[in-house]
């Protein structure tokens, strides 16, 4: 069984197949499916299909990219999000240095602030750091985020930092750039996670694995990063797959 960690199942890019994507992902052996917010309209859409479909689980949260909308209403409405059953974490929240659509100071105030919400109500985190890799330490460190945990998503930074990470209870989620032609740093990373702390996910609709680069990505292909995966370290993909979602239900607290 596979559990695609990471996905934007509520984005329009589903709107006229998302029946279809949710059928293709099953028969590939996908069983779960974590769908990710990036503000609010998307946690109202990704709480409402965690209620239509029994794949989903939904993490509710707002983006880097999004946070100069954000204020103590929002934060109220997290909240309120929060007490339905399938929503296992906030997320995506972060740093993104890479397309600095939010000034940084208010990208870092919300982060932590978001961090310090998860850890109220007790659920994980999702971490989305795009070329931030010390700011984001600094402040999962500086907030102990430890305290909750989570997920460093789509990650992109080195054995040292994965290390750090784990050490304050983070796992590692490998997404489809892993099986990129530049991926040389990442495949390091792959070799050195620890079966326990390895999760997989394909960030559809974006960042979709070789030989689909280019097009839209969705949860089917979770399987290629599955499959990459396995060959870099020398296992059956059967195997990853049952490392990968167990990891996932424990750190969400999935049944
Ligand atoms: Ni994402």
């Amino acid at each position: 069984m596979l559990f695609d960690t990471h996905a934007h199942l509520n984005d329009n890019q589903f709107d006229n197949d998302r029946i279809e994507a949710i059928e293709r992902a099953k028969e590939n052996g996908v069983e779960c499916i974590l769908t990710v917010s990036s503000d609010i309209a998307s946690s109202i859409e990704n709480i409402a299909l965690t209620q239509n479909h029994d794949i989903f689980y939904a993490a509710v949260g707002v983006h880097p990219h999004n946070v100069m909308d954000l204020n103590n209403n929002i934060i109220s409405a997290l909240i309120d999000f929060s007490t339905y059953p399938k929503v296992v974490a906030i997320g995506e929240i972060g740093l993104d240095y890479f397309y600095d659509n939010a000034p940084r100071e208010v990208q870092k105030v919300w982060f932590s602030k978001q961090i310090s919400l998860a850890k109220n109500l007790k659920l994980p985190i999702i971490v989305h750091d795009r070329e931030a890799h010390e700011d984001t330490m600094r402040i999962l460190k500086n907030e102990k985020a430890s305290d909750v945990g989570g997920v460093l998503h789509c990650y992109s930074g080195s054995v040292e930092m994965a290390k750090q990470v784990m050490d304050m209870g983070f796992l590692i989620s490998i997404a489809g750039p892993v099986t990129y032609k530049n991926a040389n740093k990442l495949l390091d990373v792959v070799k050195y996670i620890p079966d326990d702390m390895l999760l997989i996910e394909t960030d559809s609709p974006y960042l979709p694995p070789e030989p689909y680069r280019g097009q839209r990505n969705e949860p089917s292909y979770v399987k290629l990063v599955a499959e990459k995966i396995a060959k870099i370290r020398g296992t059956s993909v059967e195997h990853i797959a049952n490392i990968t979602s167990s990891n996932g239900k424990r750190i969400f607290g999935i049944q």
